[in-house]
């Protein structure tokens, strides 16, 4: 059913700055696009069928558009170390384990079923170097109703064997084998996944951008998120001036190529440029950049420059699926920046990282993330009767609560592209 009206407190962003509120008002679904948000229900309408949650709070869907799926295993352990070192310890041990194929399943279905439990309805998604997990991955994630994009990792140098192609060959082989099985979903599509360029040798990028040319595939990937890193790639790719510069160098860095690049933390202002004038969404994964040290990305100034921005969990360097904790963390970060860093930029409003987690991230899918008119219809319905409060509150402090407070359990219905996930009756 892709025809009916959801009742309810209405609340979504037109822009960064306001949040729009319609009280106990009426959103539409036609056809699985929104056809707007009414104080009173037009005539045409009315026969259309109803979801009462009269007193509930309806949001968008929340986009996530950085998480490592088989990270999330050991999410919120083995925190005490930066970057690389993370990797090496932690990380990339357990993507080794996604070789097994029982392992894999086991630990995609907890992935999936609580990211399906989540205000969660969009996200881009890592998996790892393994083609045939990678597939299973994308199964579960279109049966669950999600809409993603996930990407089989390519990484072919320094890391251990048991993560490494076994030559550019063979991954070029398996990649595109896998990119033709896994193109007609209908919820999930492939997108291009270099690791980050440590781990992607000359000849992997040059291999990977004439698939990305072939399929026009997007591309995710990690860009300038820990100053060790950045000085590694410096060594590594002396031909060039700036990081981001060696994706651009094979055409894997924006314009005719929709991409991600997440963290952006330590960004040189000729990268900065790069990133605006070639329209490259940057993922803002605060808790991630928290744990592993990384630094505090300086939004307040993207979002100056014109630049694309949404936010992402980045599980495991972050903890937990919540985009609502990445909201808060990206004002609590940019509070702490403004104090101690940079005077000048100012700290981001509950209302602008409201924005990011859904309009923001969501224009990377198109027209998503907002009730106007034509977007694509993804909506979460939250209760907070049962976080209890004495006073009245109006709904838009409700929301603002909310951002804080709201756990899986407050999420009593989802619906992504017009279609139901899930009613739970409070
Ligand atoms: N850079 C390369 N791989 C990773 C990863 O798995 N997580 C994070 N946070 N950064 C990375
Ligand atoms: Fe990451």
């Amino acid at each position: 059913m892709k025809n009916y009206v959801i009742k309810g407190n209405v609340c979504y962003s037109k822009s960064k700055d306001e949040f729009c509120i319609v009280e106990n008002g009426y959103v539409v679904c036609e056809n699985g696009y929104c056809a707007g948000v009414y104080r009173k229900l037009p005539e045409c309408y009315e026969t259309f069928p109803n979801y009462d949650y009269t007193d509930k709070i309806i949001i968008p869907g929340l986009v996530d558009l950085h998480v490592h799926a088989p990270q999330y295993s050991f999410r919120g352990m083995g925190m005490d170390l930066e970057l690389i070192e993370w990797l090496n310890t932690h990380t990339f041990v357990e993507e080794a384990k996604y070789s097994d194929m029982e392992y894999a399943n086991r630990a995609y279905d907890i992935f999936t079923e609580d990211l399906l439990n989540s205000a969660t309805t969009r996200a881009c998604i890592f998996g790892t170097v393994h083609p045939q997990a990678t597939s299973l991955l994308m199964k579960k994630i279109e049966d669950s109703g999600i809409r993603a994009y996930v990407g089989k990792v390519n990484m072919d140098r320094n890391s251990p064997d048991s993560l490494c192609e076994q030559s550019v060959e063979q991954a070029v082989c398996d990649t595109e084998q896998w990119i033709v099985e896994n193109r007609e979903f209908e919820n999930v599509k492939p997108i291009l996944t270099p690791r980050f360029i440590p781990t992607c040798s000359d000849k992997l990028m040059e291999n990977l951008s004439v698939l990305q040319k072939k399929y026009h595939l997007p591309v995710q990937s990690h860009l300038s998120e820990n100053l060790g890193e950045i000085q590694w790639v410096k060594e590594l790719c002396p031909d060039t001036s700036f990081y981001g510069e060696a994706y651009d160098k094979y055409d894997m860095f924006g314009n005719e190529c929709p991409t991600i690049m997440a963290h952006c933390v330590h960004s040189h202002i000729d990268e900065i440029n790069l990133i605006k004038n070639q329209n490259v969404f940057i993922a803002h994964c605060p808790e991630s950049n928290t744990n592993l040290s990384s630094g505090i990305a300086p939004i307040r100034a993207y979002l100056n420059h014109g630049i694309k921005v949404g936010l992402g969990s980045d599980i495991a360097a972050g903890s937990t699926l919540s985009i609502f904790k990445a909201m808060t963390m990206a004002v609590q970060c940019s509070k702490l920046r403004w104090r101690l860093v940079d005077k000048s930029l100012a700290p981001l409003t509950v209302s602008e990282v409201f924005y990011l987690a859904t309009k923001g991230g969501g224009e990377f899918f198109g027209k998503v993330g907002s009730f106007e008119k034509g977007y694509e219809f993804d909506a979460v319905v939250i209760e907070d009767a049962s976080i209890k409060y004495p006073q009245t509150l109006s709904v838009k402090e409700r929301l603002e609560r909310l951002i804080y407070l709201a756990e899986d359990r407050n999420i009593i219905a989802k619906f992504v592209n017009g279609k139901n996930l899930f009613e739970k009756i409070k």
